[in-house]
């Protein structure tokens, strides 16, 4: 009974200091699941745009090539803030996720792979018409593809 108090009293204090330092306390595993598979969507979106000016579908523009960016940095800042990955969210109660244990037992290497997508996708941003944008487009798809292999669960 006193352990349990006690345990229990711990858990409010770290919650608290989470919450604190995080502007708000981390969700359930399935909120942050969810958050973090809406933030995927966000990236998805804007791979399909690029991959559109790739194409050939829609004719290359610099400020909507930037936008998509953003869309992306910003779902990414939304994700931080929620506090996404937490390690409390290696499984869902109700919801899949196809995380791998290895965001968690490779913390770094997992920290390496957002680093390679961000230098991608500012890299993309900052073309400035569809040559240069289709020499920097393929690093954001490898981005993708890398951590995917590592830390994302083949369906
Ligand atoms: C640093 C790692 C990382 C990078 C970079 C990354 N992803 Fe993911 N992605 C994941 C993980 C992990 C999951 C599984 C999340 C879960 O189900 O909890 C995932 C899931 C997804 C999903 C499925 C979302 C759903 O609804 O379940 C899509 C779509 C996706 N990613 C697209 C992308 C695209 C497109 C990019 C590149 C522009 C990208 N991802 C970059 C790690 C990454």
């Amino acid at each position: 009974m006193k352990k349990n108090l006690a345990a229990a009293l711990a858990l409010a204090v770290g919650v608290g200091v989470v919450g604190a330092g995080a502007g708000f306390a981390a969700g359930t595993a399935d909120d942050l699941i969810n958050a973090r598979q809406a933030e995927m969507k966000v990236n998805m979106k804007a791979m399909k745009a690029f991959v559109a000016i790739l194409k050939g579908e829609t004719p290359y523009d610099a400020a909507a090539v930037q936008a998509a960016v953003k869309s992306m940095t910003d779902a990414q800042a939304e994700g931080v803030a929620k506090d996404v990955w937490n390690a409390s969210s290696q499984t869902g109660a109700t919801v899949k996720t196809g995380a791998k244990p290895e965001i968690w037992t490779d913390a770094a290497g997992f920290a390496a792979a957002w680093k390679d997508l961000d230098t991608a996708t500012a890299a993309l941003a900052a073309t400035t018409d569809e040559a240069s944008f289709k020499a920097a487009f393929p690093a954001v798809g490898a981005a993708c593809k890398g951590c995917h292999e590592k830390f994302r669960q083949a369906e």
